[in-house]
């Protein structure tokens, strides 16, 4: 029997953790014979429905649950994790202004950051999710140095299934025809999806330019908002649909030839890009389960690229001038 892998869970009141908890514990995720110890993280008012959350898995008679924990202290909750998903983020409001969203948010990626680089695992995995996600695992990291930096990630994976769902329905194919395409940059209407390196069915795409340009990209850039718009709230399933890819990704070899976008801390030097922020880019699974950029892939559109690489950079200036960072 396999050791049980420790997962710590924040914002686990809230609704993407709602969706995301009774996927990892079905086995699809880390396999039928991995057992789950499970630590939900929010706040101290959510503990009652954290009570409520507990018991509802407790009644899903999960074989592979071994233990469940609940509370509000990262300290106590990150101790010896092997992963952490990080959902738990304020949210913006009405009226409040982005940079408003930034300070807030960087407050409780200071405290995570500590708590997790006093008691996780060194090899632990980390998955930012709560928004700005890119420049809150920025924030985290800077506070956690323990952890590997290609360890670290800012969830850039529901954009691209985003992205290739939109390709498979245009080209009238399944999902797993499509490989290869990109996101990079930030998780924001600046991100860049590319299909420079794209095949459908192993051959080159042949999409219309004019096609990818004027509706592709803009609409996967401003998916989350319609998604807003026509549901009524943001998108959690589709989030936690997401998350839980990813963290299946990190912990199995990727395929020969493949890739999947993830924002990681840019000091890979693998592409010319400003140090220090994280930003989307190719990204592999080795067989150890270390995490590696795919590099010489070359930029269709370098002016896109340079402008979300100047808006993370803006925010991490933002982080300076508050003494966050
Ligand atoms: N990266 C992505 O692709 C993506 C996609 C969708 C949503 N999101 C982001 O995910 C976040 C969560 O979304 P949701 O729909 O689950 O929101 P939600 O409001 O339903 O839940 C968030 C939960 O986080 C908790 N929380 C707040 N501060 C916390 C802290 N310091 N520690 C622990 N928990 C804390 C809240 O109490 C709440 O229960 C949001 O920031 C949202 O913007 C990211």
């Amino acid at each position: 029997v396999k050791h049980p892998l420790k997962i710590a869970v924040t914002g686990a009141a809230g609704q993407i953790s709602y969706a995301l908890l009774f996927r990892l514990l079905s086995g699809e995720i880390l396999g039928k014979d991995q057992p789950i110890s499970l630590n939900l993280l929010d706040l101290p008012q959510m503990e009652q429905t954290l009570a409520g959350i507990e018991m509802e898995i407790i009644d899903g008679c999960f074989p592979l649950l071994h233990e469940i924990k609940y509370g509000s202290d990262p300290y106590a909750l990150f101790k010896d994790i092997d992963v952490a998903l990080l959902i738990g983020a304020k949210p913006r409001t009405k009226g409040m202004e982005r940079k408003d969203l930034l300070s807030e948010n960087a407050k409780i990626f200071i405290d995570q950051g500590k708590a997790l680089q006093a008691g996780a695992k060194p090899t632990a995995k980390v998955i930012v999710v709560g928004n700005p996600c890119n420049t809150n695992a920025m924030v985290l990291k800077h506070y956690a140095p323990k952890l590997d930096p290609m360890n670290v990630h800012a969830l850039m994976h529901l954009d691209e299934l985003r992205a290739i769902a939109q390709i498979a329905h245009k080209k009238r194919v399944n999902v797993s025809d499509v490989k290869g395409v990109v996101i990079w940059g930030n998780h924001s209407n600046t991100q860049v999806p590319d299909v420079s390196r794209c095949t459908v069915k192993g051959q080159p795409h042949g999409l219309d330019e004019n096609w990818i340009k004027n509706e592709w990209q803009p609409r996967i850039q401003t998916r989350g908002a319609e998604v807003i718009k026509t549901l009524g709230r943001s998108s959690a399933a589709s989030a936690a649909n997401a998350t839980v890819q990813l963290l299946h990704q990190l912990m199995t070899p990727t395929s020969e030839g493949e890739w999947y976008s993830s924002a990681v801390l840019t000091n890979h030097g693998a592409y010319p890009l400003e140090e220090g922020i994280l930003f989307g880019v190719p990204c592999r699974t080795k067989q150890d389960l270390s995490c590696e950029v795919v590099s010489g892939i070359l930029w269709s559109d370098e002016e896109m690229i340079r402008t979300t690489e100047k808006e993370l950079v803006g925010e991490r200036e933002f982080c300076k001038r508050e003494g966050v960072v």
